[in-house]
C-alpha cells in the first residue's frame, strides 16, 4: 500500500511540476505576443476595424449584418465581441421589449427620462440644448446598456396631418441641420451611436409601408435629404434608418441610388445602413444596394432573415461577391469599435439632476407663445386667487404614447401638478376635465361652471397620442381639434374672457373659431418629464417665454403646399412632391398665402428691437451679417434672430427666401448685442441637376434679417462676384 501512495505521491507532484510549466510557459508566451491590433486602443479606428475583419469566419461576419433579437445582433464570444443593443427612441430610452415581440419584456430597471419633443426642441431654436438633450440621451443609453440610439429623426414637416410630425424637427431643412447635428455630436460623444432616420423621405404615415415617393432631384437635394447630409458631413453619424417607403420606385432599404451612389460614394458615410423594421422584403436588392444590418423582419427564425441563410447560399452560390458581405461587416465593425464594445465605456446615468433640469430648460424654451394681448400673460402669482384649470391635456400622461418614440418615464410632471406645485399654497385651483373622448357636453357645463368662478382660466388642450392624431402608422385625417374642443372653447372664454389657452401637439391645427376670442394663446408640444413645471414656470412669469415656430401654422389645411396641390396623401401607392422646394413657408411665402401664425414667429414677456445690418463681402464668398438686437422691454428674454436669403435674379426658379441663418440671444432689460452670422457658399447655393453640384453663382442676393419668416426687420444687399459649382 505504501508504495502505491508513494507513487501517486510522485506522480501528482510530476503533473503539477507539469502543469505550472505550462502556465509559465504560455503567460511568457502570452506577454511576448503582440496585442491583437485590433484589441489596442491606441491604433487607429481603420487599423483596428480591418485587423478584426481579418480573423473572422464567415459565419461571424453573416452574424453582425442581421438582428438576433428584436432589437439586438449576435455576440461573437470568440473575439470578445459583446451583443449589441440597439433602442429607440428620439426622446428617450425606450422600454425593453421582446426578445422576439413587442411585448413589454417586463423589466422593472427600463424606466428613463422623457424629454421633449423633437419639435419642441427645434421650436427652441438652440442648437446648445440641442446638445443638451443628445448628452442626456446618450448617457441613460449608456446605464441602459445600448449601443445604439434610434434618433433623431429628421424627415421634414411636408403635411400638418403625418401622424409622426411631432418626432421631427419641422419644416425646414436648415433648421432641422441644426438641431440634429448638434444632437448627434452629444449622444456620439457619449460612446453611444447615433441614428439619422428615415432615409428618404418617410413624410407621412399613411401606407408608409408600401407608398412610393417620387420628386424632382434639386426638391430631394435641397430640402429632404439636406438633413442627412449635415448628420454625416457635420456630425459624422455613425448610422443611418433606410424608410420603410419606396423612392423612384424601389424600396429606400434597397435603394442603390439614396445607400450607394449619395449615402456612401458621394458624402462618404463610412458607418452602417440598418432597415427600419421590417422594412427588408428580399436578398439581393439589399445585399447589392447598400444595407448593412438588417431589423425587425417578421420571419419565425433569425436565420430565415433575408440576410442571413440565404445570403450565405448567396455568397457559396457565387451569387455574391465577399466583398459585399465584408464591406457590410466592416462598417458594423467600425460601429461597434467606436462605441468601446471591446474595451468597454464607463457607467452612463439615469434620470439625474443634470437630465431633469436639461428637460425643464428645453421645455421652457420649446414653447411657442402665438397671442398675448394687453400682456395677459405672465399672470402675477401675487395677484391670482383662484385658477380654473381646464382640460384633458392637463392631468394626461403623454411619456407613453406615440409609438415606437414611447417612454417608460420615471415620472411625468403634469400641467395640472406643475401649477399646484407653483399655486396650491396661495391660491385655489380647480380642475375640470372639460372634454374627453365620450361625455363632451356633461364635461363640458361643469368646466364652464368652473370658469365663471375662477379668476383666471388656464385650458389645456390640444392633440395627444392616440391614433389618427399625433401617432405613429397613421396620419391625421384633418386639422380640427378633436373632442369639441373648438365649442367648449368658445363658451369658456365666454364664461371668463381671461381664459388662457395652452395647446399640446405635434404640428398644426384649426383655431380660427376661438383665436380672436381668446386673450393668449401658447403652443406646448409634448414637453416631456419636466413639461408640467415648464409650463407653470412660463405661466406665472419665472420663465420669459423665447420659442419659435418650427413650422407654419397654416388658417386652413388647403392651403398647405401639399394639400393645395392635392399631393397628399398620393395616389395608387404614388405620392408626388408636385410643390417641390416650396414646402411650408417657402410656399405661402413664394405663394403670397397669409398664414395664421407663419415659421419662425413667437412673442416674449419683452420686446427686442432691430439695427444696423451690414454685410461684410468677403471674396471668397464667405460673408458675416452683422446687426445689433436690442431688448427694449422691462425684462430679460431670449430672441432667435434669423437671417433669411433671397436670389433676387434665379437662374432657375427658387423660393422667394431661404432659412440660411440664426442665433439666439439671451438679453436683459435695455441690454443690445450684435449679432454675428457668417454665411458660405452653400447659403447661396442651390442644388444644379446638370452640373450635379451646388451651384453659388454670382449675382446681387437681399440678405433678410427678422423675428419671423414674415416680420424681416432689416435687408441688405449681398454680391457674389463669380459663379462656383461644389461636387
Ligand atoms: C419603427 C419606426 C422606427 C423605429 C423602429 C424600431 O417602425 O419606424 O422609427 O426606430 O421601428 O422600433
Amino acid at each position: 500500500m505504501k508504495k502505491t501512495n508513494r507513487f501517486r505521491t510522485v506522480l501528482i507532484g510530476c503533473f503539477l511540476l507539469i502543469a505550472v510549466g505550462a502556465l509559465v510557459l504560455t503567460s511568457r508566451s502570452h506577454a511576448q505576443e503582440p496585442r491583437a491590433i485590433y484589441m489596442d486602443v491606441t491604433k487607429p479606428i481603420d487599423a483596428r476595424v480591418e485587423d478584426l475583419l481579418s480573423r473572422m469566419s464567415q459565419e461571424e461576419k453573416l452574424a453582425l449584418v442581421h438582428a438576433d433579437s428584436k432589437f439586438t445582433s449576435a455576440a461573437i464570444p470568440r473575439l470578445g465581441l459583446p451583443r449589441r443593443w440597439l433602442s429607440d427612441g428620439p426622446h428617450g430610452v425606450r422600454e425593453d421589449v421582446g426578445p422576439d415581440n413587442w411585448l413589454p419584456a417586463g423589466r422593472t430597471d427600463d424606466f428613463s427620462s422623457f424629454m421633449p419633443a423633437l419639435i419642441g426642441l427645434a421650436s427652441s431654436w438652440n442648437p446648445d440644448l440641442a446638445t443638451a438633450y443628445g448628452k442626456v440621451i446618450g448617457e441613460e443609453a449608456r446605464q441602459r446598456g445600448k449601443q445604439i440610439m434610434l434618433g433623431p429623426g429628421m424627415n421634414i414637416m411636408r403635411t400638418p396631418l403625418n401622424g409622426r410630425n411631432f418626432e421631427y424637427p419641422g419644416e425646414d431643412p436648415f433648421l432641422t441641420s441644426r438641431i440634429v447635428v448638434n444632437y448627434i455630436r452629444a449622444v456620439q460623444a457619449e460612446d453611444v451611436s447615433s441614428c439619422a432616420k428615415h432615409f428618404a423621405a418617410n413624410d407621412q404615415e399613411f401606407e408608409r409601408g408600401t407608398i412610393n415617393v417620387e420628386m424632382d432631384e434639386r426638391t430631394l437635394r435641397e430640402i429632404y435629404l439636406r438633413p442627412f447630409e449635415a448628420a454625416v458631413k457635420e456630425a459624422n453619424v455613425r448610422t443611418v434608418m433606410s424608410a420603410y417607403n419606396k423612392f423612384r420606385g424601389s424600396w429606400c432599404s434597397e435603394n442603390d441610388y439614396l445607400q450607394n451612389k449619395i449615402l456612401k460614394e458621394e458624402w462618404g458615410f463610412k458607418g452602417l445602413v440598418m432597415s427600419d423594421w421590417g422594412g427588408v422584403h428580399s436578398t439581393r436588392g439589399p445585399v447589392l444596394n447598400g444595407l448593412d444590418l438588417e431589423m425587425g423582419t417578421e420571419k419565425p427564425t433569425y436565420g430565415e432573415f433575408f440576410m442571413a441563410d440565404a445570403f450565405r447560399d448567396g455568397l457559396k452560390s457565387g451569387e455574391f461577391a465577399q466583398s459585399l458581405l465584408d464591406d457590410k461587416a466592416r462598417r458594423n465593425l467600425r460601429q461597434i469599435i467606436e462605441t468601446k464594445a471591446i474595451e468597454g465605456r464607463a457607467p452612463g446615468f439615469l434620470n439625474t439632476k443634470d437630465h431633469q433640469a436639461a428637460a425643464r430648460k428645453i421645455a421652457e424654451e420649446s414653447f411657442v407663445l402665438l397671442k398675448n394681448d394687453n400682456n395677459a400673460l405672465p399672470l402675477d402669482p401675487k395677484q391670482v386667487k383662484s385658477v380654473a384649470v381646464i382640460g384633458e391635456n392637463a392631468i394626461a400622461l403623454q411619456a407613453y404614447g406615440g409609438g415606437s418614440a414611447r417612454i417608460k418615464a420615471f415620472y411625468e410632471i403634469t400641467p395640472l401638478e406643475g401649477i399646484l406645485r407653483k399655486m396650491g399654497d396661495r391660491a385655489n385651483v380647480s380642475f375640470s376635465m372639460g372634454y374627453s373622448e365620450k361625455q363632451e357636453d356633461e364635461l363640458a357645463n361643469q368646466a364652464v361652471q368652473a370658469a365663471k368662478q375662477a379668476d383666471v382660466v388656464i385650458y389645456v388642450g390640444g392633440l395627444n397620442h392616440r391614433r389618427y392624431y399625433d401617432a405613429e402608422g397613421f396620419d391625421r385625417k384633418d386639422m380640427k381639434l378633436p373632442y369639441k374642443q373648438d365649442e367648449l372653447l368658445s363658451r369658456l372664454v365666454e364664461a371668463n374672457p381671461k381664459t388662457i389657452v395652452v395647446m399640446f401637439g405635434g404640428a398644426p391645427f384649426e383655431m380660427e373659431s376661438w383665436l380672436q376670442k381668446v386673450p393668449a394663446l401658447m403652443q406646448a408640444w409634448y414637453p416631456g418629464m419636466e413639461g408640467g413645471n415648464a409650463l407653470a414656470n412660463v405661466l406665472f412669469g419665472e420663465a420669459n417665454p423665447s420659442g419659435k415656430l418650427a413650422c407654419t401654422f397654416p388658417k386652413r389645411l388647403e392651403d398647405s403646399p401639399a394639400h393645395a396641390m392635392g399631393n397628399y396623401p398620393g395616389k395608387d401607392g404614388v405620392v408626388r412632391y408636385e410643390e417641390g422646394l416650396l414646402v411650408g413657408y417657402r410656399w405661402f411665402d413664394t405663394k403670397n398665402i397669409e398664414p395664421l401664425f407663419p415659421f419662425g414667429y413667437g412673442l416674449s414677456y419683452t420686446r427686442f428691437e432691430y439695427s444696423n445690418l451690414h454685410v461684410n463681402q468677403a471674396q471668397d464668398g464667405v460673408m458675416t451679417a452683422e446687426f445689433e438686437v436690442k431688448n427694449v422691454g422691462a425684462r430679460a428674454g431670449g430672441e432667435v434672430a434669423q437671417l433669411y436669403v433671397q436670389d433676387l435674379k434665379p437662374r432657375l426658379a427658387r423660393p422667394t427666401k431661404e432659412l440660411k441663418g440664426f442665433k439666439k440671444v439671451f438679453l436683459k432689460a435695455g441690454e443690445s448685442q450684435t449679432v454675428s452670422i457668417p454665411l458660405d457658399r452653400r447659403s447661396f447655393a442651390f442644388y444644379d441637376p446638370e452640373r450635379k453640384a451646388w451651384a453659388s453663382e454670382k449675382g446681387t442676393f437681399k440678405i433678410l434679417v427678422g423675428s419671423s419668416s414674415r416680420e424681416i426687420k432689416l435687408q441688405a444687399d449681398a454680391k457674389l462676384a463669380q459663379s462656383v459649382y461644389d461636387k
